[in-house]
């Protein structure tokens, strides 16, 4: 959580800082804040309470000229969304200002002992320690910056992404990294600075993703120059070029990026599945796999770690690879299983599942693994991030930047390379046959089509959020490889209306939750034609025999379920491990017209942000 950017260089820093603040605001939007030093040698620091625009209100009268500066959109850990709180934070005698996304563990420690030393601190912040032991270090030891914070990065412990200046030179910027990340963008006598991608490439697609452990010293007009934190030598830099486009990182006519991702599927899936299923839909390629096709005929199980939205794509993954690999699967919160003592094997393939590649919890479920001896594979969206670059081997879902905090695009992508996977391991352990995985790789080539067919029902699915927008709590059903749907379907909800919705298997509820059931609490069941259409049909009359109200998702050309229920959303026929893939679809959007309906900020919902890099 919580984005930096930097800049350096011949252009205003300010507008520079505030664009790239705009880009990085799904990270967090409690404040911001900038540090700039002019050109006439100050160090400007200015910070507000609330989104990049309240910034923006309070700096507009005050002086901004200035070609090198930091910048900060935050999500609060240590200490409440204010002001004070807010970062850049300024060391003691205001000379140095620093940016930080991360969190320190060792803050306490290190500020009861800057305090002995008489230092004071105005702040509740973990980040503030941070910039006077950067203080503290070069008063006492008479050292250059480069040398004072790797110093101070040795002794805090915990993770971090930081950007330094100093007033006195205003020529540098000296930024590190652990376990949160940070990447350069290298213009022509420029540097940029930025916890992704995102704020850089209006300006150059020449970047260095910095490792953990390392240090940059980025002066003006030189060459970068990178380092460890621990140990002396200076290492090589290896420039990627960015294959993203200022387009992407528009709302291109939509009022929401969510609304933009939701309509983008048909193309960011044609997108994701492009070059990986052969024309005569007789093979799957994903080099991934296949290189490594050993590690996945030899596992004895594979292990899926993901969080949130992620995770529920990982339970449709349990199904297809059960399905067609007949491998046996077990899907983990992340953050449960890296705090437990998991039995983990070399026979095992570890799977991490995350949009953006740096949820802290699954970095670390991911390494906790590969400590064990377990293949680990990573399927991300984010390149460069820090999940690909930890996994032995992995497969990106190639559907571009994803900036509505609500998680779309990413989880039909997701869910999209598991099955692409699933059928090809199949197809290597010869555990499916040959008509069924003709007949599934080329019902992932529909998808695309099917979406774009369920968007006609655009504004049906409008009036529906009109009926139910008055809704304080929503039951949202499914079974087999639609419980997960169910769940994800109850998760939009909640995350971006903040009305309370549980998501649960069909026939579990009789177990309880039915109790919960009267005509107040609207039911969405996934009723579509599968194995279990019939039960699902008596689940339905269940609720029915209750006064509840049903919304449900069925099959195209189903005269049954709409007789039982008060709405129907069609969805057309697929094979059923695909179906998740189009009956999410409307589920997203009646989550969002609802949402929208009780004007809540969509894009950025409250108390969340996009990338979860705390634990
Ligand atoms: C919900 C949502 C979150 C993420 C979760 C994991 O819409 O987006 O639940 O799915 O925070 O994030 P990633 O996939 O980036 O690891």
């Amino acid at each position: 959580m919580c984005g930096i950017v930097g800049y350096i260089g011949k252009r205003d820093a300010y507008p520079v800082l505030i664009q790239g603040l705009h880009r990085l605001e799904y990270r967090g939007y409690d404040s911001s804040g900038v540090a700039m030093i002019s050109n006439t040698g100050e160090l400007n620091v200015y910070k507000a309470k609330g989104k990049v625009e309240a910034l923006e209100h309070f700096a507009q009268s005050k002086d901004l000229n200035g070609k090198i500066g930091i910048a900060h959109t935050r999500w609060a850990t240590h200490g409440e969304p204010n002001d004070i709180n807010a970062h850049p934070h300024c060391s003691q005698s205001g000379k140095f200002a620093l940016v930080h996304n991360g969190t320190i563990e060792n803050y306490n420690v290190l500020k009861v002992a800057l305090l002995k030393h008489g230092y004071s601190f105005v702040s509740e912040t973990d980040t503030e320690v941070v910039v006077q032991l950067i203080e503290y270090i070069q008063d006492t030891n008479n050292c250059s910056l480069f040398d004072a914070v790797r110093e101070a990065m040795k002794q805090i412990v915990g993770a971090y992404a930081i950007a330094v200046i100093d007033r006195d030179n205003p020529d540098q910027i000296i930024a590190a990294r652990q376990s949160s990340p940070l990447v350069i963008g290298v213009g022509d006598d420029e540097y940029f600075l930025a916890s992704d991608a995102t704020p850089i490439i209006e300006y150059t697609n020449k970047v260095v993703y910095l490792n953990d452990g390392e240090i940059a010293v980025i002066n003006r007009g030189e060459k970068l120059h990178v380092f460890k934190i621990k140990g002396e030598t200076e290492t090589s830099i290896n420039i990627t070029e960015l294959k993203m486009s200022i387009e992407e990182l528009e709302k291109g006519g939509y009022p929401h990026f969510m609304l933009k991702e939701i309509f983008e599927q048909p193309k960011t899936l044609a997108d994701c599945i492009s070059g990986r299923i052969t024309s005569d839909g007789k093979k799957v390629v994903l080099s991934g796999v296949i290189c490594n096709k050993e590690k996945f005929l030899n596992a004895n199980r594979i292990i899926i770690v993901a969080c949130g939205t992620s995770w529920h794509a990982g339970l449709i993954g349990k199904h297809l690879f059960e399905d067609f690999c007949r491998i046996p699967v077990e899907v983990e919160y992340a953050s449960e299983f890296r705090y437990r003592n998991p039995v983990v094997t070399d026979k095992d393939v570890l799977i991490a599942l995350s949009q953006s590649g740096e949820t802290a919890d699954t970095l670390a479920a991911l390494e906790l693994a590969k400590k064990s001896g377990a293949f680990v594979f990573g399927i991300c969206n984010v390149i460069g991030s820090s999940i690909p670059r930890a996994t032995d081997s992995g497969c990106y879902i190639h559907v571009g930047p994803e900036i509505g905090v609500a998680s779309t695009k990413a989880f039909t992508g997701q869910v999209t390379v598991l099955a692409m996977m699933s059928i090809l391991i199949g197809q290597m352990k010869g555990t499916i046959d040959k008509a069924t995985f003709e007949k599934v790789a080329a019902d992932i080539r529909r998808v695309p089509k099917l979406i774009k067919e369920i968007f006609k029902m655009d504004s049906q699915i409008k009036d529906l959020a009109k009926i139910f927008t008055y809704a304080r709590n929503f039951l949202y059903l499914g079974r087999g490889y639609n419980y997960p749907a169910a769940l994800e379907g109850a998760l939009k909800l909640k995350e971006i209306s903040y009305i309370h919705a549980e998501g649960y298997p069909a026939a579990e509820m009789k177990h309880g939750t039915i109790a919960l059931i009267d005509d107040e609490m609207p039911t969405v069941v996934i009723a579509i034609k599968d194995n279990v259409y019939e039960k699902t049909l008596s689940n339905i009359q269940q609720v029915k025999a209750r006064n509840g109200r049903v919304i449900a998702i069925v099959t195209e050309g189903d005269d049954v379920v709409s007789k039982l229920v008060d709405y129907t959303i069609e969805v057309p026929e697929i094979s059923e491990c695909l179906t998740p893939l189009l009956t999410s679809i409307p589920l997203q959007l009646l989550a969002y017209y609802i949402a929208v309906n009780k004007g809540r900020n969509v894009d950025q919902p409250r108390n969340l942000a996009k990338s979860v890099t705390v634990e």
